[in-house]
């Protein structure tokens, strides 16, 4: 009875906060533990108010098919012992596919939160966790009309699709710190409001390639060195590639940190001048917060941030020279972009979800018009 959140990383914690504190105690979070850093994952439970997890064990660190297997296994066991009435999984983790897997071996509701968001970049192993989670998905929650759009291309009967908005922009709206509060921040970073970058590296596509993510790093350093500071909060997994790749004299002219707490990357990503990032997350946060964003992919499955606030370039030389355009349009550039409304929602895409998952369903909220 009642409803499971099944989630396992960073930010899904983020995305499913406020949908939960909605959902109240009859909701049941489980962490299949594939973050397992304190840094990625206990610090946000904790920061976020988030409810005690059940955690699942031997997931975390494992290639993709042992994560798969190790959480659909216990899954199974957790969903046979005491059935949910709803399984919510949200985004394309592995932790996601599992639960969405775990939810239909059991014939039970599978609600996905985050539905229909495409790259057509088969070479991603989220491309396929999407991919296949709305596949088996019985509520598809869609950001956007475009989400929906890609959805009903792919044959999803429309009653199955609900258009929600994006939950990011409620939990950007309640955890970013005060001025005052972003100021201290700063000042630990020694950084000037609208005088630095904040940059965040982890896909696969500029980890794992070592020429990629040298020419990134060299990149980054260039803008450092030309004046501009950046500050790059590592993802434990860049760091792992740094070191292995033995690339971290590149470090020395950036200003590197560990994984930040979310209000922490907020408060900085508000007031940075520019963000450079292949992160999802951050791609809808800067429309929120109205900064720019240079997106370092092949491809993105969020062409809505691309419009004003995004642009999305190679790894490599284009970075720079993306970076450097944006930085002087100065603060016209940033008084435009503060103007315009995001294109992900208006902070009720949780409300409409939890009245989706409300045993006998209210007349759901309005619908979204970003
Ligand atoms: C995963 C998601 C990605 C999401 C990202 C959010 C998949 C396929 N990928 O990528 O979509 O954008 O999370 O951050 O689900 N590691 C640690 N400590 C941790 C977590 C990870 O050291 O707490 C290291 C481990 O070496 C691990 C590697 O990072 O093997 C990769 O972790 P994994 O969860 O597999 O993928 P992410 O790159 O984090
Ligand atoms: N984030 C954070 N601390 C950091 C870097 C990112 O709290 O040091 C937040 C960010 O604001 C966003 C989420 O983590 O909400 C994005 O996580 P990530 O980039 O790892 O995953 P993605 O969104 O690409 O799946």
């Amino acid at each position: 009875h009642g409803t499971a959140v099944v989630l396992g990383t960073r930010p899904e914690l983020v995305k499913v906060t406020e949908l939960l504190r909605l959902l109240g105690p009859e909701a049941r979070l489980i962490h299949t533990g594939q973050h397992y850093d304190e840094e990625m994952s206990g610090r946000f439970l904790t920061e976020l108010g988030l409810p005690e997890p059940t955690f699942l064990h031997g997931v975390g660190g494992r290639p993709r098919a042992g994560q798969l297997a190790a959480g659909l296994e216990q899954l199974d066991a957790l969903f046979a012992a005491a059935p949910p009435a709803s399984v919510v999984v949200q985004g394309d983790t592995n932790a996601a596919l599992a639960g969405a897997l775990a939810a239909n071996a059991r014939g039970i509701r599978l609600v996905h939160v985050e539905a229909g968001l495409r790259s057509h970049d088969r070479a991603m192993p989220e491309e396929h966790n999407r991919v296949l989670i709305d596949s088996v998905a019985d509520v598809l929650c869609a950001p956007t009309e475009a989400n929906r759009a890609a959805l009903r291309a792919e044959g999803v009967p429309d009653e199955r699709i609900e258009v929600t908005g994006n939950t990011v922009v409620e939990a950007v709206r309640h955890h970013l710190p005060s001025p005052s509060e972003r100021a201290a921040l700063r000042a630990r970073h020694g950084l000037a409001p609208d005088h630095y970058v904040l940059a965040t590296l982890h896909r696969p596509e500029n980890t794992d390639d070592t020429g990629a993510l040298r020419a990134t790093l060299a990149e980054l350093g260039a803008l450092a060195a030309a004046g501009t500071p950046v500050l790059l909060p590592l993802h434990p997994r860049t760091r792992a590639r740094i070191d292995a790749a033995g690339l971290a004299p590149l470090l020395a002219g950036l200003t590197v940190t560990g994984p930040l707490g979310y209000g922490a990357f907020l408060g900085l990503a508000r007031d940075a001048a520019l963000l450079v990032s292949d992160s999802g997350g951050v791609q809808e946060e800067v429309t929120v917060l109205g900064r720019p964003l240079v997106v370092v992919r092949r491809s993105t499955e969020r062409p809505e941030a691309l419009r004003d606030f995004a642009e999305l370039v190679r790894p490599g030389a284009a970075v720079g020279e993306a970076a450097r355009r944006r930085l002087a349009e100065g603060a016209p550039g940033l008084r435009r972009l503060a103007a315009l409304p995001s294109p992900f929602g208006d902070g009720r895409a949780s409300e409409r979800i939890a009245a989706l998952l409300a045993p006998a369903s209210p007349a759901p909220a309005a619908p979204a018009t970003p």
